[in-house]
């Protein structure tokens, strides 16, 4: 089987696609044929060898396809069902202690750019009722992020406000979340025609923050001085003090991204002063992903893609990914 796997000391001219023996499904394990995948940030930064992996690691973090094979005692899927990868194979439940956030694939294990992915059943959950296999591959990462930081972690409710920032793959899922919530949304982006396709999403307000650096207190203005109850915050360190000049007092920021930096300054005093409320986010468990499911057929929520590439041109769809000039999620077509 064709995989694409990072040779070391990676950067993206050293993803090759190589032939691989094709797994079994062993005891416990399913045999997923791998249709799809999508890029993140994480795999990104993999894939540049920001996060050490062992040699020849294949890439990638999501991936959704059909069962064609179970292996003994293996339970919960039968041939032929679509099924969707965790990003915490395994976390099932509960608090996201780090010995269940071992095994991620892409990283800890070998990943889903493959055509063939033995692992146990209980690394997979079904796929969204009507879903095409490459919708359900944008799911693993990035919509269960937005999905736990906003909804389980922040419980967002009617007649909320979030703020999302720019227009990658966590910010648009949170975004549809929140209308789907009924939640008034202020979208940021770098970018005109971007913030006009975020308005198209139902976006109730539009910031460019890059022509408004202060676009914190520009959301706060335009809130009438309330400020906003959920933050999105995947910017990290360059973007959370405008996020805490938006908030309102008690609101809740999601802390889940590392854009503009790994560390950095955080106003104290403004932050206590308004008793704001902050959750670190690491994707989520099986049970958040399953309950997010259920949420997606229930609103008919579909994902923004972007654009799709085959495997053997994952390098280029890092590139692009790299060059911030996508509006939602990539997808890699994987053949076979
Ligand atoms: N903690 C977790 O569990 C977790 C899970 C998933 C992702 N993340 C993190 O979340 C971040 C986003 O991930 P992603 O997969 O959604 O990335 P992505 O699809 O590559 O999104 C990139 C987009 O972010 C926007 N952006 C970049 N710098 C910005 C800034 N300073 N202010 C506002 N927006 C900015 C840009 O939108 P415009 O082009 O519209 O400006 C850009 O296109 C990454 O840091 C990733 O590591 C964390």
């Amino acid at each position: 089987m064709k995989v694409a796997a990072l040779k070391k000391p990676g950067g993206l001219d050293n993803i090759e696609t190589v032939d691989r023996d094709t797994p079994e499904a062993g005891p416990g394990e399913i045999l997923v044929k791998v249709a799809n995948s999508s890029l993140n940030y994480h795999d990104y930064v993999v894939a540049q060898g920001g996060i050490p992996t062992e040699d020849d690691r294949i890439l990638m973090s999501d991936g959704a396809g059909e069962v064609v094979a179970v292996g003994e005692g293996a339970s919960g899927f039968k041939t032929g069902d679509h099924v969707v990868s965790l990003f915490f194979p395994n976390w099932e439940d509960g608090n996201g202690f780090d010995y269940r956030r071992a095994g991620v694939p892409g990283d800890h294990v070998d990943g889903f750019a493959a055509e063939y992915v033995a692992a146990p059943a209980r690394a997979f959950t079904r796929a969204p009722k009507g879903y095409s296999d490459a919708e359900a591959a944008t799911l693993p990462c990035a919509a269960l992020t937005a999905w736990r930081g906003l909804m389980v972690a922040g419980s967002c409710k009617p007649g909320d406000i979030v703020l999302v920032q720019g227009s990658g793959g966590v910010s648009i899922f949170a975004l549809q979340f929140a209308k789907a919530a009924g939640a008034t949304v202020i979208a940021t982006s770098s970018s005109g025609e971007k913030l006009e396709r975020l308005k198209d999403l139902g976006a109730d307000h539009l910031i460019n923050y890059k022509e408004t650096p202060d676009w914190g207190k520009a959301a706060l203005q335009w809130t009438g001085g309330r400020g906003v109850d959920h933050v999105v915050e995947i910017g990290g360190p360059g973007t959370l003090t405008q996020s805490i000049y938006a908030c309102r007092s008690g609101a809740h920021i999601a802390l889940i991204g590392v854009l503009t930096g790994v560390s950095g300054e955080v106003p104290t005093a403004l932050f206590f002063s308004k008793n704001l409320v902050m959750t670190g986010i690491t994707v989520g468990s099986k049970t958040d992903q399953q309950a997010m499911i259920e949420a997606i057929e229930a609103n008919d929520i579909r994902p923004v893609i972007d654009s799709h590439f085959p495997l053997d041109k994952l390098a280029d769809a890092f590139r692009h990914q790299e060059a911030q000039k996508h509006f939602g999620k990539i997808v890699v077509d994987i053949p076979g």
